[in-house]
């Protein structure tokens, strides 16, 4: 009771300070692009999200994301120390969601009415000054326009930027009092990354910006290592985070913080959903710079009913929460989110900015949305009048086969028949897609991750359509993003030939995956220096295919086993013109005591030596093996028999 009735008091108190969330004051994008958008995007959103953790915790946090010097990106972003840590996650929530905007400059920052957040292509956490510094003036008042005015807030500035950098945490609030009814409040605070003698610099710089802006009412001055601002208005509360001391403040902060564990989630989500529906309601935020070209897709899309409304997105997944992050897939993470009727919901955080592909991807979701099969996951629309593009999917309750199948414990949920279950789903699905949906569609990135599970196991097959619009060929391979080499098929990796294929072989690795055990990465290694595509082969050569059974499945229906080892094997053919259609394989699976034809060998085998667990050898590896086609095709095993 106690608890409800506290809870209550800080929900509204935060509302309170909240009002209609807080303002962006300005963005600074740099004009200079980077050479790599997609590993820069995917960097980019690594390195927000640590940045995101450490803000929700501490109020300010740094990070870099990034293994080549040449795509990594840094990340700053601080609350102003006025802000309880609620109204922090809000802010930074806001500024996350504006600051993509400016992708794919290599520096951007965003200044918003209590928080900061910044990406760069080094490490400019030290940094103070630099050009882009400026300030943002206000309009004058009547009052404003006296020789005491300016006097005392020259004043004002000039003491807080004095003591700022002395504090603690850099952080000054601060007021005087002009007349009985003008009062003047002022804040100062430098980045908790930059050093005491740099925040000294900034500030005093920052303050002689700052001044420039009277007689106006109220001033920033937005520097690269600082903030300074004053203004005839009371912009920090000091309620629950105490006097205008800075050693009070972050007391306070710490009480804050403290406070919003026991409470964060009823006050996170009352709050956001009370600041969401206010925003929601004034509308047509972040179509501002949206070219005509996309004004009309936008609006196409917003009439059809695959529109989502880019706040109720936010609100069904509590602005992005960590907490209903269901994990990280080939174009961006995806979130769970409940629909304002109940319905649970995957939505798809893009990677990439809506802006360069609204048109064509607006098209793709046009296309793919229609297709409905009971091994696909269904898509149900998406969101791309927002500042970020959204993608709504079917929520799947089991999350996906890797995390089964690869889990020594969630391993004993899958026994023989479950497993084939999900071998038979999931040619069914992809048979579709390759052929009985109205769109060819070639999924590209099978693997076990993509395979999501119902509650009773069910198969279905997530990211497919995607790719068609984002990556070409080469892009593809070169990210990283998607397509993970274990899975690939030999031609697409070498000559980038994409046909179904393609789609074929990755099939026939999960299904060997299903049957032995093993992870694709250990497809590359096991003990010998033997590929596990090599063992597989001299296994069957020597007809003990049985011996690679997963230890978990043994004493379970050898002789069905048998036919799926066949058919996983007649999938991973070196030659692609050899593996079956994907009909075919449904048939192969489901046909009992067919003949199947004999496999030929699978790529990738006779390279002893050469592999190593790292993914550059993997690769080359693969590269040089690429000669090991079969020269000459057995024209015999081309004559599949076709069963029935
Ligand atoms: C943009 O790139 C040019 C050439 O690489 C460099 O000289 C310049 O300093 C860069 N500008 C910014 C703002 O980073
Ligand atoms: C780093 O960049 C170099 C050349 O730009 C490239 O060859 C290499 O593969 C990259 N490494 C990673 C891990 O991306
Ligand atoms: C403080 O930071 C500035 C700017 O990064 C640097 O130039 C200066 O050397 C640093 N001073 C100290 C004492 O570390
Ligand atoms: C970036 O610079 C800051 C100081 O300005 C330093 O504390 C931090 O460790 C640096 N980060 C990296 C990744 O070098
Ligand atoms: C403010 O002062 C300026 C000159 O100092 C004068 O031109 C202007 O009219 C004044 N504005 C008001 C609203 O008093
Ligand atoms: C400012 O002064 C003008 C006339 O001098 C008056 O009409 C207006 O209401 C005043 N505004 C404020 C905010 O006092
Ligand atoms: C600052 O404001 C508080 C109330 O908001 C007031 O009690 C105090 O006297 C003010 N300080 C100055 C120096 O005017
Ligand atoms: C709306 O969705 C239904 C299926 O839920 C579909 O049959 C119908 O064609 C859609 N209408 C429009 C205008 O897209
Ligand atoms: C999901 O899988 C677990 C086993 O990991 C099972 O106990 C549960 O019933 C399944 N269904 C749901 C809806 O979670
Ligand atoms: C496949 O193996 C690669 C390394 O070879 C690994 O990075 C990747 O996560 C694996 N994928 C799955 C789905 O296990």
């Amino acid at each position: 009771m106690v608890l409800t009735i506290l809870s209550f008091f800080l929900l509204f108190t935060t509302l309170a300070t909240s009002d209609d969330g807080p303002a962006i004051v300005k963005s600074i994008c740099s004009p200079n692009k980077t050479q790599h958008p997609e590993i820069f995007d995917v960097n980019f959103v690594n390195a927000m999200e640590i940045v995101s953790q450490k803000v929700a915790t501490d109020g300010f946090g740094i990070s870099v994301s990034g293994e080549n010097v040449s795509d990594r990106v840094y990340g700053l972003g601080q609350c102003f120390g006025y802000l309880s840590s609620i109204d922090c996650q809000l802010c930074y929530a806001e500024s996350r969601v504006k600051l993509p905007l400016c992708l794919p400059s290599t520096y951007a920052r965003i200044y918003l009415d209590g928080c900061f957040l910044a990406y760069g292509y080094y490490n400019f956490s030290g940094d103070i000054v630099d050009n882009w510094d400026t300030s943002v003036c206000g309009s004058s008042t009547n009052e404003s326009n006296s020789t005491d005015f300016r006097q005392m807030a020259n004043g004002l500035v000039k003491n807080l930027v004095s003591e700022a950098y002395g504090e603690r945490d850099y952080y000054k609030v601060g007021n005087v009092s002009v007349s009985s009814r003008l009062e003047i409040y002022g804040m100062a605070e430098c980045w908790r990354s930059v050093n005491r003698s740099g925040c000294k610099e900034c500030l005093e710089k920052a303050g002689e910006s700052v001044v420039g802006c009277l007689p106006a009412a109220d001033g920033k001055a937005l520097n690269a290592g600082c903030y300074v601002r004053y203004s005839t208005e009371k912009f920090y509360e000091v309620s629950l985070s105490s006097s205008s001391s800075s050693g009070g403040s972050s007391v306070g902060r710490r009480v804050g913080v403290a406070l919003g564990c026991v409470f964060v989630s009823a006050v996170v989500i009352g709050a956001a959903i009370f600041w969401i529906r206010r925003k929601g309601s004034s509308a047509g935020a972040g179509t501002d710079d949206m070219d005509d070209n996309s004004a009309e897709i936008i609006r196409s899309i917003s009439e059809s009913n695959l529109s989502f409304k880019y706040a109720d997105l936010r609100k069904a997944t509590d602005n992005f929460d960590q907490r209903n992050k269901l994990g990280q897939g080939g174009y961006g993470s995806v979130y769970k989110g409940v629909l304002p009727d109940g319905r649970d919901i995957a939505v798809k955080r893009l990677f990439l900015n809506t802006r360069h592909w609204a048109d064509q991807f607006f098209n793709e979701v046009n296309l793919i949305s229609q297709i409905q099969h009971k091994n696909l996951v269904k898509l149900l629309g998406c969101s791309i009048e927002g500042p970020e593009s959204l993608l709504v999917y079917e929520y799947l309750c089991n999350n996906s086969l890797d995390q089964f199948l690869f889990d020594s414990f969630k391993k004993n949920e899958l026994d023989w028949q479950r497993r084939f279950n999900i071998i038979v789903g999931t040619a069914e699905g992809l048979a579709y897609l390759h052929d009985a949906s109205a769109i060819r569609i070639i999924h590209r990135d099978i693997k076990a991750s993509n395979i999501l599970l119902d509650e009773r196991f069910k198969p279905k097959i997530a990211d497919f359509g995607l790719a068609r619009c984002f990556a070409e060929d080469q892009t593809h391979l070169s990210t990283g993003l998607a397509g993970t080499l274990g899975y690939m098929a030999p031609e697409y990796v070498v000559h980038g030939q994409l046909t179904e294929k393609a789609d074929i072989y990755s099939y026939g690795i999960v299904v060997l995956e299903l049957i032995t055990g093993r992870k694709n990465s250990s497809l590359a290694t096991s003990g010998e220096g033997h590929s596990l595509m090599s063992l597989i082969w001299d296994h069957y050569t020597s007809k003990t295919l049985m011996e690679l059974l997963d230890p978990y499945l043994q004493g379970q229906c050898s002789e069905e086993v048998l036919n799926v080892f066949h058919v996983g094997l007649l999938c991973t053919q070196a030659s692609p013109n050899l593996r079956p259609p994907m009909w075919k394989v449904v048939e192969m699976l489901t046909g009992k005591g067919r003949d199947l034809p004999l496999p030929t060998q699978p790529p990738f085998i006779n390279v002893k030596g050469a592999e190593s667990s790292s993914g550059g050898s993997e690769a080359s590896a693969i590269f040089s093996s690429s000669s090991k086609y079969p020269a000459s095709v057995n024209l015999m095993s081309l004559s599949i028999v076709r069963g029935r």
